[in-house]
């Protein structure tokens, strides 16, 4: 599947930015992660994804390589609540593609559930694969971006950029107000922002920077195709109820991405940059919170079909 260059990254970024350089992410066959993991590659560099899904993952990986000419990118099948599977899939990245210089913990489980339909394990679910695999994602990968960090000499106020070294986590907006069916999912990255703070704290004096990316609603994503209502009215009053009066697109996430990975992000460090269009400042009369059936739940009194997750 060919993706237009336009479909996943502005045409403001200088080719060769991130030439040989390499991206490690969690998740990487997903919409919004595939599309950041494609810029990184179209502007130079390699990378290595994971996911539990064998096939989407070796398709994707593959699928991303076809974006520049000499490109690698590997698949791996890892399972990001496993901390053994995030080394042993972070060592196979090195050893295949040689460093490890930028990492994104991508990997998320979603499904839209009232707290009356929310069982313990589906709530841990969603905290072991966003809380504890965003920890693992970081815990595994924060060696190599050392080693990346130093190599980069991002340490040395003479060379302030280094561009290695550099970690990201994808949360969402959730839990800056409440998220209706979605108590397990703002728990959930109310843990990664602030694992994401400690690490730009704890990792800052060796030269390397830990953010955190929020997307509000994007278009033409899994995520939002299967939790948000598709029908007319629904998805106008989600729009509407964006401050910018639109849904983002998927490229939106990527450049942010790229911002923080370039020279231009060096200084930004222990960060949230929230890419919604100003969405979670409504308050919930719109955005994520009017597309994401609420009303459905509301005028059916309490249940919610046909929005479970897939892998
Ligand atoms: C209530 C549910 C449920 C649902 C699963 N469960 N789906 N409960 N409503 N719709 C419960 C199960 O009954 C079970 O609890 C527990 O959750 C674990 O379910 P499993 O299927 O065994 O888990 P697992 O196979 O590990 O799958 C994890 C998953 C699945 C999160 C449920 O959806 C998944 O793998 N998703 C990965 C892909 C994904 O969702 N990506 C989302 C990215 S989009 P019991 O009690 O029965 O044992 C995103 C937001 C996009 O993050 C934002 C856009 C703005």
């Amino acid at each position: 599947m060919s993706v237009p260059r336009e479909k996943f990254l502005s045409n403001v970024w200088r080719d060769g930015i991130f030439k040989d350089k390499v991206l490690f992410c969690t998740g990487g066959a997903g919409t919004i992660c595939s599309m950041q993991v494609r810029a990184f590659v179209a502007l130079g560099g390699n990378a290595c994804i994971t996911g539990r899904n064998k096939e989407k993952t070796e398709a994707g990986a593959a699928d991303i390589a076809t974006v520049r000419p000499g490109a690698k990118v590997v698949g791996v099948v890892a399972d990001v609540r496993d901390i053994k599977a995030m080394d042993a899939a972070v060592k196979r990245c090195v050893d295949e593609l040689g460093s490890l210089d930028f990492a994104i913990a991508g990997a998320a489980g979603n499904f839209l559930a009232p707290m009356s339909q929310l069982s313990s394990n589906a709530f841990k679910t969603v905290m072991d694969i966003d809380a504890i695999g965003s920890y693992n994602t970081a815990k595994a990968t924060l060696p190599y971006l050392m080693e990346s960090a130093k190599k980069h000499k991002n340490i040395s106020p003479a060379s302030p950029s280094g561009t290695g070294g550099r970690l990201a986590f994808i949360s969402a907006t959730f839990h800056y107000r409440g998220q209706p069916l979605q108590a397990h999912v703002a728990a959930a990255k109310a843990a990664v922002d602030q694992i994401s703070h400690s690490v730009s704290i704890e990792y800052g004096p060796f030269g390397i920077t830990s953010n955190v990316i929020t997307p509000g609603p994007i278009g033409g994503t899994e995520g939002m195709a299967r939790l948000a209502a598709s029908d007319e009215t629904s998805v106008r009053r989600s729009k509407m109820g964006v401050p910018v009066g639109r849904w983002g697109e998927v490229k939106e996430i990527s450049d942010a991405m790229v911002y923080l990975f370039s020279d231009a992000g060096s200084y930004v460090n222990g960060a949230t940059l929230v890419v919604d269009g100003g969405s979670w400042r409504t308050s919930g009369s719109g955005g994520e919170g009017s597309a994401w059936r609420y009303p459905d739940f509301l005028l059916s009194g309490g249940e919610v079909t046909g929005v479970g997750g897939g892998k």
